[in-house]
């Protein structure tokens, strides 16, 4: 994987920074995205730099304007040239999921919709645009962040749950028509991992428990161990595995005690 490069949404904390991290310490090229906190991204970028003599850039973008995929990637074209793996992994959380984090009866057009364009459309938009470069160098691989709350219960987490399934059965659609030129596309979905994102849930004390308790391996997830998860659906270790979803959950979900 040496030389090659991937491009990341969202690697400023939690399993995105963990999966530059991994991917870095193979000598893979990185170009990431951040939302909010450009000071972690300078912070990483030169980190991953310095320790595995990688390039890494970072650029701004919010994926609740997905459009703006476009001009990201341009500007990666101008810092790189190739790009061998795309990973949707940014997600959304506050303000704008208001009516998409919550109870059933109290959800709400505005925040479902929202948290579809930063699932979904997202996806889409960002794949869209890897596939191009993707294509020009024989192939690549492309994965879609994606969780357990698709299958199993979570409370409030209706709104992410259903956009879940609705970007793995979109993952399905992109594998069947880039198949042909040599790109795989596969979903890693995760069952709770100990990040910010789990932390801004208002049960986070409860969900972390009932993890610890519910994982025959006795603790919670953490990001390294969906990191790891998709390097080896980018590496050619997973060379026909397309269409598919990985799911790396601690064993939590077969059991019903
Ligand atoms: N944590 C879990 O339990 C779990 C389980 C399964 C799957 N997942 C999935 O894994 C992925 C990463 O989750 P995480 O737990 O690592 O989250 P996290 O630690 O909260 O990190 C979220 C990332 O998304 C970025 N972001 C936030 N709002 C954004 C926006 N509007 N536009 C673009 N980027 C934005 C943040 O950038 P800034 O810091 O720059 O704002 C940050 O880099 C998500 O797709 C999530 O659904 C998480």
């Amino acid at each position: 994987m040496k030389n090659k490069t991937l491009v990341i949404s969202g690697a400023t904390k939690g399993i995105g920074k963990a999966i530059v991290y991994e991917f870095a310490a193979q000598g893979v090229n990185v170009a990431f995205t951040y939302n909010s906190n450009e000071a972690a991204a300078k912070e990483i970028a030169d980190d991953v730099e310095k320790k595995f003599g990688v390039k890494a850039r970072y650029y701004p973008l919010n994926v609740l304007e997905p459009e703006e995929y476009k001009a990201v990637f341009e500007k990666i074209d101008e810092d790189f040239d190739r790009v061998d793996y795309f990973i949707s992994n940014a997600m959304i959380y506050g303000r704008p999921v208001v009516g998409g984090f919550g109870k059933f009866m109290r959800l709400k057009p505005r925040g479902l919709n929202n948290i579809y364009t930063a699932t979904v459309n997202a996806f889409v938009l960002g794949a869209q645009e890897a596939a191009k470069r993707m294509e020009k160098v024989g192939g690549g691989s492309i994965i879609s962040m994606s969780s357990t709350g698709n299958v199993t219960y979570i409370p409030n987490y209706a709104g992410h749950g259903t956009n879940k399934a609705a970007v793995e059965a979109m993952v399905r659609y992109a594998a069947m028509e880039l198949g042909e030129k040599n790109i795989r596309v596969n979903a890693v979905s995760g069952g709770p991992i100990d990040t910010d994102a789990l932390k801004a849930f208002v049960n986070y004390d409860e969900v972390k428990e009932k993890t610890i308790e519910l994982s025959p391996l006795h603790r919670i997830g953490q990001p390294e161990d969906i990191a790891g998860a998709c390097l080896f659906v980018c590496s050619d270790k997973a060379s026909w595995m397309t269409g598919q979803t990985l799911t790396i959950e601690g064993g939590t979900t077969f059991n019903t005690k």
